[in-house]
């Protein structure tokens, strides 16, 4: 079922189980080789989520500020973005550009994410694609400045949010994670995956 909030268009139960479970194994290949880490905000406060990437660019953040990174804090170059991760982007945009960085985001029963606009990328014009695994997470809106009125909806495994046209500078963050609500990854947690176009 397609509807659209605010601009952001929800792609709800996009994915089947059988979707979700190639997905999640295509994750764990990428974190095989770049392991999830605890990103640190400007002001030095480690946020809660845990990260990890693929494509020729992850997203890194520590005392220097936020930025597009073409490797991993290790060192090591990030694994490229797996098929199955791909053609999601393919069928949900139909666009002949594809992705230069698949953000992962691991959220465990305590992990959430602030509002923030996704503007590190140069071109605004190609949108973000979000993919939602494992436990739901409630999921906020906002405009495309900071406060205002906001709408928020618990975004379940297999969900597809396009965050394109109005919605691509849209605020928006995740409040809470109903832990225990998948049984997709088996220590539980919610996963999700951001495409996006960098360059
Ligand atoms: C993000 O904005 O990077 C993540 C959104 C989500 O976890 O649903
Ligand atoms: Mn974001």
């Amino acid at each position: 079922m397609k509807f659209s909030v605010k601009g952001f268009d929800i792609h709800a139960g996009y994915l089947d189980v059988a979707a979700q479970r190639a997905l999640l194994g295509a994750v764990r290949g990428v974190v095989a080789q770049a392991p999830f880490f605890r990103p640190q905000m400007p002001n030095g406060r480690p946020m809660s989520v845990r990260m990890s990437a693929s494509g020729q660019f992850g997203w890194v953040s520590d005392k220097d500020g936020y930025r597009y990174a073409p490797s991993h804090p290790s060192g090591v170059a990030w694994p490229s973005i797996p098929a199955e991760v791909l053609a999601v982007w393919q069928s949900v945009t139909g666009l002949e550009r594809q992705p230069e960085c698949c953000l992962i985001n691991y959220y465990s029963a305590e992990a959430k994410m602030g509002l923030h606009q996704d503007r590190d990328e140069a071109d605004m014009q190609w949108p973000v694609v979000s993919i939602s695994l494992g436990d739901e997470g409630l999921f906020r809106m906002g405009n495309v400045t900071r406060g205002g009125k906001t709408e928020s909806m618990w975004l379940k495994s297999g969900d597809v949010v396009v965050m394109g046209g109005d919605s691509r500078l849209a605020y928006h963050g995740v409040d809470r994670i109903r832990a225990g609500s998948s049984k997709l990854l088996p220590k539980g947690g919610r996963l999700n995956l951001t495409l996006r176009v960098v360059t």
